[in-house]
């Protein structure tokens, strides 16, 4: 097979590492792809229509969709109209994550249990449920908004000043339909699933860190570290999540006629009475895949194939029983502003310990070196025997890369630890 994976981030590079294990693979290429990619064809990230002519000429036999913007914008419609076998949801069914107001309204038709809440396009209306409400309580803005278009107000001052900064238009379009729902509390964990509209088939558990600081402080950011399995999914949980969210999302878009042939990444707080999805993702996270895909015995080649082909059924899934964990490593500043083009060293120290560096936001500059691009710069992952061994491989590897203003957490996967005896 000739793969071509869309997206160029830490996702991404996880996706054509754990391709390229496959004996069914011939060719990869990614557009645009990163450095880190070994053994792979980078290429110009192209309209939806160019990609696709890309596929024809260069006998691409799968295209596999990292991101959600391509996902949204319909690049999945694009290419199976030309015949072309892509492993994502298709325009309509992208909207799950696209729009947070079609999202609560999919989980609430089809029982599926989530946060309480209503849909406002009058900001007089959202801020007279705000009142009536109280705080604490989440404003969403609608549309896709990088991860910024949501505020978690613990104040009814905060949680007014949310709604007029979302109608105001501080996310753009995204703000014109608000999502106003209850605070949940609890821990979260990550549920990526594998569907083919038929089949749904999950992949081992997973935790985020989205707060950019120790201890869960500061604000929220892409994701700051992740680790798998997450051991607040007990057995009695996943039987939950099985019964509640997933055979009930895959009902949901039965009953919609959505189709459905991707990655569904469910969002889960897990609270006193039971799991409730945060959100639907459609689309592998980053940081997860860095951690679950370096526990994935099977070949994901043949899985995404066979998703795309609605071949699923025939598939089963084997993990390594080794936990593994990936921290996120950072450009000083990040969330908020941070310099680019810093010089990188240490990476082949790191891979000697025999972790594995993960490219997110790093380019080579003009005299071919590595430097900084984006505000998360590098995912080191590893894999132990027990939690305790993935964790330091992950950090001594860390503790090897050098770049002026690189910053991470030293907390990743340690909240697993109380729920381990
Ligand atoms: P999202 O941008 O939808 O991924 O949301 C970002 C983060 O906001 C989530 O990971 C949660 O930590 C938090 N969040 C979203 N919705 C809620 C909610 N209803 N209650 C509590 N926290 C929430
Ligand atoms: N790590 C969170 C996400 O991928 O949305």
């Amino acid at each position: 097979m000739n793969i071509l994976v869309i997206g160029g981030g830490g996702r991404e590079h996880t996706l054509i590492w754990k391709l390229r294990q496959s004996p069914q693979v011939e060719k990869l290429y990614a557009a645009p792809g990163n450095p880190g990619m070994k053994n792979t064809t980078c290429v110009p990230l192209l309209t939806p229509e160019a990609m696709a002519e890309f596929a024809v000429l260069n006998h691409i036999d799968l295209t596999m969709v990292g991101p959600e913007a391509p996902l949204c914008d319909g690049i999945v419609d694009i290419f199976r109209a030309r015949r072309l076998r892509i492993v994502g949801p298709d325009r309509a069914a992208a909207r799950l994550e696209g729009s947070k107001a079609f999202g609560k309204r999919f989980m609430l038709d089809h029982g599926i249990p989530t946060a309480a809440g209503e849909t406002f396009t009058d900001a007089a209306a959202a801020e007279a449920y705000v009142r009536q409400q109280g705080a604490p309580i989440v404003i969403k803005a609608d549309g896709l908004a990088a991860g910024k278009g949501v505020i978690v107000a613990q104040t009814l001052a905060e949680a007014l000043e949310g709604v007029r900064q979302c109608f105001g238009g501080a996310f753009g379009d995204a703000g014109r339909t608000v999502v106003v729902e209850e605070c949940l509390t609890g821990e979260e964990a990550s549920i990526l699933a594998l569907t083919d509209g038929e089949t749904i088939l999950p992949l081992a558990s997973s935790q985020d860190h989205k707060r950019v600081g120790d201890g869960d402080t500061g604000p929220n950011t892409g994701g700051m570290g992740a680790y798998s399995p997450a051991p607040v999914v007990t057995e009695q949980l996943w039987d939950a999540i099985r019964r509640e969210v997933l055979d009930r999302f895959l009902a949901g878009c039965r009953r919609e006629k959505l189709d459905y042939r991707g990655i569904i990444y469910a969002g889960i707080m897990v609270t006193p009475t039971g799991p409730k999805v945060i959100e639907f993702n459609v689309r592998f996270g980053d940081p997860e895949t860095q951690a679950v895909l370096m526990r994935m015995d099977s070949d994901l080649a043949e899985a995404l194939a066979a998703t795309a082909d609605r071949r699923l059924k025939e598939i089963t899934l084997e993990w390594s029983p080794d936990p593994a964990v990936c921290v996120v490593m950072a450009a000083g500043g990040y969330p908020g502003a941070y310099a680019k083009g810093k010089p990188i060293t240490g990476l082949a120290e790191a891979e000697q310990t025999g972790a594995t560096v993960f490219h997110a936001g790093t380019c080579l500059d003009l005299e071919g070196r590595l430097v900084t691009n984006g505000g998360r710069v590098l995912g080191v992952t590893a894999k132990g025997k027990t939690l305790k061994a993935a964790i330091t491989a992950a950090y001594r590897a860390v503790d090897c890369i050098h770049w002026d203003g690189a910053f991470c957490r030293r907390d990743i996967a340690t909240k697993a630890f109380s729920h381990l005896t």
